[in-house]
């Protein structure tokens, strides 16, 4: 299996069946329960941050309980009523007769059911409209109250009849049939939201936009979510973290700690995928972590396979600041470098680009450096030398990091252009990162410039290279494409990112304006050239804060998330679970395939893949591509080679030659598209390396957990 230093981060990979995607993940999920000062926006959570338990139950904005007591629930005889602090309103109603039975109507577009289970509760099936949609096990080894035992969401607009009914039946660990009836959450279509998306029709050699699941967890799809009641459960309490299969468009939920465990502040989880549904994450708090907390930080896989960690705040909070600010870098595992054996470096380049510096943009560099975006400014950070050298500002005054969140890329390396890198930012915005929350409006208008610079010294001296996007866009996600585009897509035309604290929301969103349509760009085309919207499809659900978009294995792009709230909300602009797919128009065309590629490629090797109806004639590139991880626009790791290849001369076979160097790709795992005049086969998973780990120094392990703690509630 793949060594977990090189998935590992804090975030982690996540899989399904086979299918790795790449994680997108959420560094959201910081609500400290130890800190006495934890802040949203400097905003506390729901009540339920101080309850001993993170029920389930919950009523979002927009949203209405009918409470068991309700005269619109119907329930048949044999039903009994029970006072009880634990329930919803204080009580509940529970049967075990078979076919007894419990009727809720309602006018809207959703619904849950909410009741205890136990080790005495059996299995109740429901129907909607009269038709059968679940069986449901309320069976649980404890007794859990308040749990969410069934949902059912994107009903049409109308009236609805909502039966359960207890059926006698019981699991074999069950010693009883009980079902219970707490509350029912339903969303009244009055107060409800827009009409939901049409599915576009699917036409050959159109991009295609389909929405298609849910991730269960608010924000970003594959695994790490904000810490609030998401619709999918755990262990009696909402789910932070799920997989999403993109075979099935199903969800897992993932066990996370770290909520009222530990400050997840100084939390590495591990995620080691794998084929049989079992996997979860890994978390050791007494054994792994970091030495210093870190909310709303980078992490970059470097050329030897570590992972170097990068800023951050030493609190949950809005703006960054001088007091907040953890202007430093850690390396997981710890290295004893630059005499701190373990423990973090400072980093200048952090402590002066306050305010607007959180999630900074980093890749790392063909030569082993780092490049490092914040705010509005730029440097080469030299880890071995612990040298920064500083880039020219980004110009006209852009500011790219939360919360003045733009997104970058690493443009792709190839040998044609001697894998010099080049750096492309867009988006973010231009209000003035000394302000106060309350002085900025959600109304003033994004940034819509794209900036590029190459990372030579030719490239350095000419500078930025400024150009204008359709429209501006605070939040946005670059994805490359296994072709080399960039598709830029989500975030709003004006505002900034976060909740709950500028003028003019719109609900708790600090930012307005959605832009419904992606807008594809080419590198290579001619300047003035590069922008194109022709045949993109328009959604109609805003991307906002925590939103994400990443390219899948297949070659389409996920786009999931958006939750400009506190907690789960249905108010504009909601929590958004649903799933869209964006097809690039060669979805819609035959897909080359290809075999023969090995588990693992080694620097500097070549290897043979086989090919169908290949000849002279035939246009191939080889695409070997890090999908990354995404949060706040920040694409973690997401790189795109283009590796030089050649076809035999029997047409036979393509010899592809891996990267020379783990400059160039660092070791890790990696998809290898093969494209044949134009058109991505599906990229297949190798490990591009050894797979080995990343080097492990024990003195700096040992130094760095000595003298660093979990803190609590104060950083020295
Ligand atoms: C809670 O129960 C009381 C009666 O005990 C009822 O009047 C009230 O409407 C209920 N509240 C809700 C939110 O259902
Ligand atoms: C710094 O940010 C924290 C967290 O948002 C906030 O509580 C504090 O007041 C800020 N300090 C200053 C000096 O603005
Ligand atoms: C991959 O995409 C092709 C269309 O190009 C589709 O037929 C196939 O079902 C997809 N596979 C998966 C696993 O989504």
């Amino acid at each position: 299996m793949y060594n977990l230093g090189l998935f590992l981060s804090l975030f982690a990979a996540s899989f399904t069946n086979n299918l790795p995607t790449n994680a997108l993940y959420h560094r959201n999920t910081r609500l400290q329960h130890h800190v006495s000062t934890s802040a949203w926006n400097g905003e506390l959570l729901a009540p339920s941050l101080d309850t001993p338990r993170f029920l389930p139950y919950f009523v979002p904005a927009g949203d209405r309980s009918i409470d068991d007591t309700s005269p619109s629930i119907e329930y048949s005889a044999h039903f009994r009523f029970q006072r009880n602090p634990a329930h919803v309103n204080a009580t509940r109603h529970f049967a075990g007769v078979t076919g007894s039975t419990v009727r809720v109507c309602f006018f809207g577009n959703r619904v849950e059911w909410f009741g205890q289970s136990s080790p005495e509760h059996g299995i109740a099936s429901v129907h909607l409209d009269g038709d059968l949609l679940a069986m449901v096990d309320a069976y649980s080894p404890e007794v859990l109250v308040q749990q969410r035992l069934f949902a059912a969401y994107d009903l049409s607009s109308t009236s609805h009849d909502l039966l359960v009914t207890v059926t006698g039946a019981r699991n074999r660990l069950s010693t009883n049939s009980l079902i219970d009836v707490d509350a029912f959450v339903v969303q009244d279509v009055l107060d409800s939201i827009k009409a939901r998306s049409e599915k576009p029709i699917l036409s050959a050699l159109e991009w295609s936009l389909v929405q298609l699941g849910s991730t269960g967890v608010a924000a970003n799809a594959n695994c790490y979510y904000k810490v609030e009641h998401n619709p999918l459960s755990i262990s009696g309490h909402p789910a932070w973290a799920s997989l999403y299969d993109l075979r099935t468009h199903s969800v897992r939920p993932l066990k996370l700690l770290n909520f009222g465990d530990v400050n997840g502040l100084q939390a590495v989880r591990m995620f080691n995928p794998c084929d049989d549904r079992q996997c979860d994450m890994m978390e050791q708090p007494g054994r792994i972590r970091l030495a210093s907390p870190r909310w709303y930080n980078t992490v970059t896989r470097l050329d030897d396979g570590s992972v170097m960690i990068i800023g951050g705040s030493l609190k949950g909070g809005w703006m960054n600041n001088k007091t907040t600010n953890n202007p430093t870098i850690e390396f997981f595992p710890p290295k004893n470098i630059h005499g701190q054996n373990g423990l973090p470096i400072a980093s200048q380049f952090l402590a002066d680009t306050l305010n607007s510096n959180l999630f900074p943009i980093a890749f790392s560099l063909p030569d082993g450096r780092v490049f490092v975006a914040a705010n509005r400014d730029a440097m080469i950070y030299d880890w071995r030398q612990n040298t920064e050298i500083r880039l020219p500002r980004i110009p006209n005054g852009v500011r790219v990091t939360y919360p003045m969140t733009g997104t970058g890329v690493l443009l792709p390396l190839s040998r044609s252009n001697g894998y010099t890198p080049e750096i492309m930012l867009c988006g973010g915005s231009t209000v003035d990162d000394s302000r106060a929350g309350y002085e900025i409006s959600a109304q003033e208008t994004a940034s819509d410039q794209c900036s590029r610079l190459v990372l030579s010294k030719s490239g350095i001296e000419e500078g930025w290279k400024v150009e204008t996007m359709p429209e501006p866009r605070i939040m946005p996600d670059a994805v490359t494409l296994p072709d080399g585009k960039i598709l830029i897509v989500n975030g709003g035309r004006s505002g900034i990112a976060g909740y709950g604290n500028v003028k003019g929301k719109v609900g708790q969103s600090n930012a307005a304006n959605p832009v419904f349509t992606p807008v594809l760009y080419d590198p290579s085309a001619p300047s003035g050239q590069r922008f194109s919207r022709q045949g993109m499809p328009t959604s109609s659900i805003a991307r906002l804060y925590h939103s994400v978009a990443t390219l899948t294995p297949n070659g389409t792009i996920m786009i999931a998330g958006s939750n400009p709230n506190l907690d789960r909300s249905n108010v504009e602009f909601g929590t958004e679970y649903r799933v869209e797919w964006l097809s690039p128009p060669y979805m819609s065309v035959h897909r080359p395939q290809y075999t023969g590629l090995p588990r693992a490629i080694e620097y500097g090797q070549t290897f043979s893949l086989q090919a169908q109806n290949i000849d002279k004639t035939t246009n191939i590139q080889v695409s070997l591509m890090d999908l990354g991880f995404v949060t706040h626009g920040v694409q973690m790791n997401a790189r795109l080679v283009i590796l030089e290849s050649h076809i035999s001369d029997d047409h036979q076979s393509i010899g592809v030659a891996a990267p020379p160097n783990a400059g160039i790709y660092p070791p890790g795992p990696a998809f290898l598209y093969l494209l044949v005049n134009g058109v991505p086969s599906p990229g297949q998973k190798v490990m591009v390396g050894k797979g080995s780990g990343p080097p492990v120094d024990q003195g700096a392990i040992d130094n760095t957990y000595s003298t660093t703690a979990i803190y609590t509630s104060s950083y020295p």
